[in-house]
């Protein structure tokens, strides 16, 4: 069976396909290692098989993660989707490594071929806000992660790509201070660092360390994004503290209750939407049940974004097309409303805010 959205773009006229090639749109909420090409990250894999690392620190988990994304497997739920991570890090553990998948990374999203053999049709992005997690490994300290990724960032035109700095829910309270402030020195020394995020696995974590820094990453001027309500195991009681440091923009927010909804439409809190990826991970249902249908319903601002392609198989016209198609392979939107949802994701970028 076709992927859903490889079966979105194939159910699109070729006027609605070049229409949605040529609409401008934008990318922000993109995951570095679960966004990396399927053909570097076999490259990677087979480079890191006959590394010292490989016969040091190689566990059967690791080898079998590579191997799955190396057959080109789609993950198909939440367990499966965060269980693979350790794998992907494992390939772009050193600055020579992560340069790669940085640039490849950019390369998909900002200038792709326009057929690509692993993904089909394809299309560019406009502008791209990635994010990614520094770790610590043998090879890197956090900061000389955050400063090969940025290397690459503003290799590329000013308002073409921008860094979200990721903080990870399991980390300690040191670690995350760390993180921010490195975010902040960066943002300072007049990197291209424009916002800060909270990610990981959303049922891991106690949110209440993390409040104060994105409090303090808004004073510093930056843009915050926050994963929120992800699972149906988010409490209310999460999704208020996360709510508390208003955050410009919130990614999935799948499972806000209604006294939350309500403080992000008066608020305009942009909604990052990652239709597959919600799909795959099996969060949402069906995408005809997809809480995308009530920030449309009330013209809200969301972002249409991919997550991870890798894992999930997607790409920024799939998830275009999961627009345009009609239903039930679609939402059955017209050309104008994906247009409006295009331009919204557009206005939402940290960089129209920040100096
Ligand atoms: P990285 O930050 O570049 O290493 O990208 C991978 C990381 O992104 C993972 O380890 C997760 O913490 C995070 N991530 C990727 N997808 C999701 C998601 O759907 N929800 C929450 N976190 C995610
Ligand atoms: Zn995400």
């Amino acid at each position: 069976m076709d992927a859903v959205p490889d079966a979105a773009i194939r159910a699109l006229t070729p006027s609605q396909l070049a229409f949605l090639e040529h609409l401008p749109k934008v990318e922000l909420h993109a995951h570095l290692n679960g966004s990396i090409p399927l053909p570097l990250l076999r490259d990677l894999a087979r480079e890191y098989a006959s590394s010292p690392d490989a016969a040091t620190t190689t566990s059967d988990d690791i080898l079998a993660g590579v191997q799955r994304l190396q057959a080109g497997e789609a993950f198909t739920d939440i367990d499966d989707i965060f269980s693979v991570f350790p794998a992907i890090h494992a390939l772009t553990s050193t600055p020579a490594s992560l340069k790669r998948a940085t640039g490849a990374v950019l390369s998909h999203f900002l200038d792709p071929p326009t057929s690509d053999s692993t993904y089909g049709s394809v299309a560019s992005v406009a502008y791209i806000e990635l994010r990614t997690t520094p770790r610590a490994t043998p090879h890197m300290s956090r900061r000389v992660y955050l400063e090969t990724v940025l290397d690459e960032i503003e290799a590329r035109a000013p308002d073409a790509a921008a860094l979200i700095v990721s903080l990870d829910r399991r980390m300690t309270p040191d670690v995350a201070q760390e993180v921010l402030a490195l975010a902040v020195q960066l943002r300072r020394e007049g990197r291209r660092v424009v916002g800060v995020d909270l990610c990981g696995d959303p049922r891991a974590g106690d949110m209440t360390a993390f409040v104060g820094l994105f409090r303090t990453a808004r004073a510093e001027g930056l843009g915050v994004t926050l994963h929120i309500a992800e699972t149906s195991g988010n409490s209310t009681a999460e999704s208020k503290e996360l709510l508390s440091c208003e955050p410009e923009r919130l990614g999935h927010a799948t499972y806000l209750d209604e006294e939350a909804r309500e403080v992000v439409l008066a608020r305009r809190t942009c909604i990052e939407i990652c239709l597959t990826s919600n799909l795959s991970c099996k969060t949402v249902q069906q995408l005809q049940d997809h809480h995308i249908r009530h920030y449309l319903a009330r013209n809200h601002p969301i972002a249409i974004s991919t997550d991870d392609i890798l894992p999930f198989r997607t790409s920024i016209l799939g998830e275009y097309a999961l627009l345009l198609a009609p239903k039930p392979v679609g939402l059955g939107l017209t050309e104008s409303e994906v247009e409006a949802v295009a331009r919204m994701g557009m206005e939402s970028r940290f960089r129209n805010t920040l100096s």
